[in-house]
């Protein structure tokens, strides 16, 4: 389970002369290959799932296990892999019908927020969506999320669920 916090944490513990944290995660981002794929060894589906698990659902003191569904096997799963295996951003992709694609599970670690990452997962889920044929794509944005979303061309449809008793959520969806 490697957050970009335990590669940093590494760097300093073998004398690696880091810089501000914040520099050190830019370098690393400048430096990774941005390109969302889906995982492919065992760390990296460890990590891919650590994120889900430590942006969507620790906070909420959610335990590990909460951070799947009964879709991961017929979904499309991206990742933006950073040092060490680690996960800097994740996505998933389902088809609800052939014609309407879902999105799930976006989550970018903490550290690397804010720096395009959750977007290039984002366009690569609606590629996908429409190479396979899709003609919209949905999903339930938490509610102080909902600006991200509009900017990629989505829009609320409907009001959405309240989830672990806290988090509202819109459904929102984009016509392809
Ligand atoms: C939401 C999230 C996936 C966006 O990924 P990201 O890599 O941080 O975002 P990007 O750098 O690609 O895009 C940044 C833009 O999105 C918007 N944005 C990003 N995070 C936002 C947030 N939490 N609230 C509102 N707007 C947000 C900003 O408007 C920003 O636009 P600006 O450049 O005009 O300031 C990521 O911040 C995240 O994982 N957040 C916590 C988990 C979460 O809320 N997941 C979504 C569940 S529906």
């Amino acid at each position: 389970m490697l957050s970009i916090g335990s590669v940093l944490r590494r760097a300093s513990l073998i004398g690696f002369p880091i810089g501000s944290p914040a520099g050190i995660v830019a370098g690393m981002i400048e430096n990774v290959t941005k390109a969302p794929r889906s995982p492919r060894t065992p760390d990296e589906w460890e990590n891919y799932f650590d994120l889900r698990w430590r942006v969507l659902r620790a906070p909420w003191n959610q335990p590990r296990g909460s951070e799947k569904d009964e879709r991961e096997t017929d979904s499309e799963h991206f990742m933006i892999v950073g040092p060490d295996s680690s996960a800097l951003a994740v996505g998933r992709l389902h088809f609800n019908t052939p014609a309407e694609a879902q999105i799930r599970f976006m989550a970018v670690d903490p550290q690397a927020q804010g720096h395009g990452l959750g977007s290039l997962v984002l366009r690569e889920c609606e590629r996908r969506a429409r190479a396979a044929g899709a003609t919209s794509i949905v999903l339930n944005a938490r509610d102080d999320v909902q600006k991200f979303y509009v900017r990629h061309g989505f829009l609320v449809v409907a009001p959405g669920e309240t989830m672990f008793s806290a988090i509202k959520h819109v459904r929102m969806r984009k016509e392809l």
